[in-house]
């Protein structure tokens, strides 16, 4: 099962959605990330990002920023993405029905505030605000892939 985080410019909240995401699944399911916009198109995440999820054991400095497309419709069977205008974005590119019912807001109905132009309080904030949000997503996407295999 592949999961795709989106955020704006997928250097701050949805390279952490990821690390965070991937450190509670096992290597059966791989979580990414993209942005909705290409200015930070292969920078590392930034480096309050990067020490947040560092202070919980969670390395994401490896990853890299690249922009939303099109085609990831077809790649990941889910895109979760941080506020709302990143929703609205990431549908304006869908094309079909199958398309939209795989996106949705990483916290049901609120959003991922964006820490760029905050301090570490608020990048801890929103790493409490996607650690919360993974637990409830790993368990619904374990118990998705269960009820698959017990259906075939
Ligand atoms: P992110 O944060 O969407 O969580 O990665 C931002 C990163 C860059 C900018 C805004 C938000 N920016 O304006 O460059």
């Amino acid at each position: 099962m592949k999961i795709l985080m989106v955020c704006l410019g997928n250097i701050c909240r949805s390279p952490l959605a990821e690390g965070i995401l991937q450190s509670k699944l096992s290597d059966d399911f791989t979580v990414d990330s993209a942005g909705t916009i290409n200015m930070h198109e292969g920078k590392s995440p930034d480096h309050r990002a990067v020490s947040i999820a560092d202070k919980y054991n969670i390395d994401i400095s490896e990853q890299q920023s690249r922009p939303f497309s099109a085609s990831d419709f077809e790649k990941y069977d889910k895109i979760y993405c941080m506020d709302r205008n990143n929703l609205k974005d990431v549908l304006s590119l869908a094309k079909t029905d199958e398309d939209r019912n795989k996106v949705a807001l990483f916290l049901e109905n609120a959003e991922v505030p964006d820490p760029y132009w905050g301090d570490m309080k608020d990048f801890d904030e929103v790493f409490q605000l996607l650690e919360t949000a993974s637990e409830r997503v790993a368990k619904d996407l374990k118990s998705r892939v269960k009820s698959k295999e017990s259906h075939v």
